[in-house]
């Protein structure tokens, strides 16, 4: 896969040479490039915004030298993304999504958003535009959420991790959040693992997962669970 973003402050991206998504550029699973959006500017001052039309607080990222950089990298068979607390929620499924595509554009931006006509325009280009946020909560920019939308894609990857089965069981995958893991020692500041994983009943494990994934997700999550799921707790041994 292709990802390309751009950003007025490409060093936050660094860290996308640590770790997995590090080892995945290595290896040629991923090729990752970060673009400083200040090259598509032409004056002195290498300008990226401006006063907004209407009036009212604070800056708006110009049109011209995202125009520019798209031209120039191409938009062609991509999905352009564009973080933004205003755009949908992205969820494990949109990372599902992401993951079965060639190449991403990962456009960030800063201050009050960009001009509208940069996503309007590159629509009408025929980019597949996609505005996503990463939770209910506003940032400075879209480079800790490009951080978080390339990782969750990433690990998806055909090939990325040493052991898929890791990837079906953990939280979000099946609607619920992940049951509570334990290792060793058996005992530990007085706390014990609970017996039945110690027990080796592999159908009582797998009752007692999900029986702690859906009293978690009752507890922390209730919205994710349909109301029929909801009222169906009677019937398994779990604590709302
Ligand atoms: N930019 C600023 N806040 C954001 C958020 N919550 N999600 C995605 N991009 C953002």
């Amino acid at each position: 896969m292709r990802i390309d973003v751009l950003s007025i402050f490409p060093d936050y991206l660094r860290a996308l040479d640590l770790s997995l998504p590090g080892r995945a550029q290595r290896s040629g699973l991923l090729d990752l490039r970060v673009h400083d959006l200040r090259t598509w500017t032409h004056d002195r001052h290498r300008t990226v915004d401006d006063t907004p039309y209407g009036g009212g607080a604070g800056m708006v990222m110009k049109p011209e030298p995202w125009g520019e950089a798209f031209d120039e990298i191409g938009l062609e068979g991509a999905v352009l993304l564009v973080p933004t607390p205003s755009g949908e929620v992205f969820r494990q499924s949109t990372a599902r999504e992401l993951a079965g595509e060639e190449r991403l554009v990962i456009a960030c931006g800063r201050y009050e958003g960009i001009d509208a006509r940069v996503v309007e325009h590159a629509a009408a280009g025929g980019a597949r535009v996609r505005e996503v946020s990463i939770g209910d909560y506003v940032l400075n920019g879209g480079e800790v959420a490009a951080l978080a939308v390339v990782e969750a894609v990433v690990r998806l990857l055909p090939g990325f991790m040493g052991n898929p089965s890791s990837l079906v069981e953990e939280s979000h995958e099946d609607g619920l959040l992940e049951y509570p893991v334990y290792t060793k020692p058996p005992t530990w500041r007085g706390l014990d693992v609970p017996d039945v994983l110690r027990g080796g009943d592999h159908g009582a494990i797998e009752r007692w997962r999900r029986e702690r994934a859906l009293e978690r997700t009752a507890r922390r999550r209730p919205d994710l669970l349909p109301v029929s799921q909801l009222a169906a707790l009677g019937e398994y041994d779990v604590a709302t």
